[in-house]
Order: C-alpha cells, then structure tokens, then sequence
C-alpha cells in the first residue's frame, strides 16, 4: 500500500557542528539543510530517524511523499487521468507536483518500487538542467528552482543498482536515532535503547518501540508498557534487560 502526502514548510538550523565522523547527526544536519543538495539517499536499520530526517531536516518548502511497494506504478508518482463526469481529466501525481512546485519529493523503501518507478525516477535524478519528465499528456515538466528528491531505504548503496545509485548527490547512513528522539525517552529507558540499537536483528528494538513504551509509560507503569508493546515473551525479556541497567546503575 502507498502513501502519500502534502506538509506544510518547516525550518531546521544546524546545532551542532561535525566531529568528522561521516554518520554523525550533526554532520547529517548539516548536508539535508545544504541548498546545495539536491538528492539524498539515507539509508540504514529499521526505524533510525531516516524518513523522519527527510522529512523534516533543512525542508524549505512544501513536501511531498510516497512509500513504494512492488505493486507502485509510476502512474501513481507521475499522475493519471481520473474520469470527471464525461470527462477525463489530467491529475498530477507527487512528482509531478513537486517538480512543478520546486518542492521535496521523499520515496520510502526505494528498493521495493517496480522498474517501472525505478526507471521514472533516473531523469528526477538529474541535475536540474536535465532533468525532466514526459507526461502522457504530452507536456514535459522540468523541476522548478528549489526541487529535491530524497530516498530512504534499509539497504547499503552497494546494493542499489549501479545507474540509480550514481545519481544520488549524497550518501548518508543513518546509525543511530538522532538525540532529540532519544531525549524523548524516560532516563531508564535511554540505557537499554542506545544498547538495543546495536544487537543482531532478531533482538534489536527500534525507536519506533521504545517510543511505543515511552507513549504508554504514564498510563501503564513500565512493566506493563513493555509487555503491551513487545508481547509477553519479546517483553519479558526486555524487561530482563531493563531491571539489569538499572541494578548496574
Ligand atoms: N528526530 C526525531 N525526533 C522525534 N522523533 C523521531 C525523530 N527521528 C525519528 N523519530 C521517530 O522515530 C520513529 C522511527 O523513525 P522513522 O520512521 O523515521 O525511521 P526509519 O529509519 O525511516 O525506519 P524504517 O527503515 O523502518 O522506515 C518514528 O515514530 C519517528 O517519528
Ligand atoms: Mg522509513
């Protein structure tokens, strides 16, 4: 299933500066903000911060997005003719709308759209002299001043195809949640999550989950937060990991 939606402008300011290391967020704040970056593609584990960084960080203008699946067509992005009465009727689709605009069009899980997306998106890619899309309407809509694509997916760039990968301004890889979502959680939940981010797959706990804990917390109490969100077994042994931090402490 895809989405997709219209926000309204939001400004981000850089806070902190780069200490070099090419994942820091300070370093990725600063590169998403750069008027200079057209196209990004972040990528990393599962519920780092990467379309929520997209879709906030440096966005000067109006934002569109969408998140593609295998069954995506590029009609969808590109737009399609919706009978009106007798009539059928030209309707913009996201990327038309952004270029139109000069807007940022943000594409989730870039590595499930079809060929058929894929292919659409190469031209979007292109600098903005040459970059351009041919509606069957006829028309060629080239971007308006302002235009950004941004990508988000959990795979490394190794495994994009090579002319996709080619066309990106930048590269980011998204390591860790950025600190402002972490200072969202309770003190005793921060430990545990910083460590969880890190474990192989089977046992790692997104953000998107110790947000969940942290939204139920008051309501709750944490030991019940914890076995709604995670289930009784997944739970119980987060709550393991819990009361250990907080012997350790
Ligand atoms: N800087 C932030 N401030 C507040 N909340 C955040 C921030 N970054 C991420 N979040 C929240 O954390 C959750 C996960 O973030 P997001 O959806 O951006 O992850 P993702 O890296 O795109 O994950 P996936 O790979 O599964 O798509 C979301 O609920 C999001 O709102
Ligand atoms: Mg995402």
């Amino acid at each position: 299933m895809s989405t997709s939606s219209r926000r309204s402008a939001r400004e981000t300011t850089t806070t902190t500066k780069p200490s070099g290391r090419a994942t820091d967020w300070g370093f990725i704040e600063r590169v998403l903000c750069s008027r200079n970056v057209r196209t990004a593609y972040l990528w990393g584990k599962p519920g780092m911060g990467k379309t929520f960084a997209a879709y906030h960080l440096g966005l000067g203008g109006a934002l569109y997005a969408l998140t593609v699946t295998e069954e995506t067509a590029g009609a969808e992005i590109r737009g399609h003719y919706l009978p009106k009465g007798r009539e059928m009727p030209w309707h913009d689709g996201p990327a038309t709308q952004a270029m139109r605009e000069g807007a940022r069009l943000v594409i989730n899980e870039l590595s499930h759209g079809s060929a058929d997306v894929l292919s659409m998106l190469h031209p979007l890619l292109e600098n903005l002299d040459t970059a351009r899309l041919t509606l069957p309407t006829g028309e060629t809509v080239r971007p308006a001043h302002g235009f950004q694509l941004f990508c988000t997916d959990n795979l490394p760039p190794e495994d994009l195809p090579e002319a996709l990968r080619d066309r990106f301004d930048v590269i980011i890889e998204v390591r860790e949640p950025h600190p402002a979502a972490l200072a969202q959680l309770d003190e005793r939940l921060r430990g545990p999550a910083l460590r969880s981010f890190t474990l192989e797959p089977d046992r790692r706990i997104s953000l998107r989950g110790w947000l969940s804990v942290q939204r139920l917390l008051p309501e709750f109490g944490l030991e019940y937060a914890v076995l709604a969100v995670f289930g009784p077994t997944r739970g119980a042994m987060v709550l393991d990991g819990l009361l250990l931090g907080e012997a350790q402490n």
